[in-house]
């Protein structure tokens, strides 16, 4: 895990973005998909920064969404939280990113639906400056969608395969291709808190 960690520090210092496939092996995609099935019924259609209408969110972004909380599950903190906290420290070392918190949850995109192309941060609140997306799609195929594009100096196209783990600065414009299928992903952002005094 160390050097995996390392290797993504190492991307996102000189890239900015980092495409890891198999970041977490069939164990760990299986134990995260339990969590996420014991708990899919209390997903939530997700919105968009401002509360709009309900109808124009909906042609900016169809996924449903549950916040989860560290020191929740125990095989959730193992498999997720653990490892990315690892991130976070060795970005703060790598990259002097002072990042002090995160927020994620669970994401899921029924056949049909997108999220159109957007950054990560809001123009009110710069909190958010790492986008971190773990996918858990085991029988993701060609033709399935729901692809990631990120759109930095070229464009880079990611299949949501089951144990890719994607991180890339906030501030970045991406996109998730409509899903012909079930996309189910852990979605959230590692971020600097303001000063507190
Ligand atoms: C998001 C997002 C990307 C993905 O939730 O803001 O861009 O691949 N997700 O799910
Ligand atoms: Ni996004």
């Amino acid at each position: 895990m160390d050097q995996k960690i390392e290797n993504i520090a190492e991307a996102i210092y000189s890239e900015g973005f980092c495409v890891h496939e198999n970041f977490l092996d069939e164990e760990a995609v299986n134990a995260l998909l339990k969590i996420f099935n014991e708990k899919r019924n209390s997903l939530k259609e997700a919105g968009i920064g401002k509360q709009e209408n309900f109808s124009k969110v909906k042609d900016i972004r169809g996924d449903k969404i549950l916040w989860l909380e560290k020191n929740g599950n125990e095989l959730l903190d193992k498999y997720f939280f653990g490892p990315l906290e690892e991130l976070m420290t060795t970005l703060n070392r790598r990259c002097f990113l002072g990042l002090n918190d995160h927020e994620f949850h669970f994401a899921c995109y029924e056949a049909g639906t997108f999220y159109r192309r957007h950054k990560d941060v809001f123009s009110n609140d710069d909190a958010r400056k790492i986008s971190v997306v773990l996918y858990l799609n085991k029988s993701w195929k060609a033709g399935d969608g729901g692809e990631l594009m990120i759109y930095e100096k070229e464009e880079v196209k990611t299949e949501p395969k089951a144990g890719t783990l994607v991180v890339f600065e906030s501030h970045i414009e991406h996109e998730v291709l409509t899903s012909n299928t079930e996309r189910i992903s852990i979605t959230g952002w590692i971020k600097r808190k303001k000063d507190l005094f």
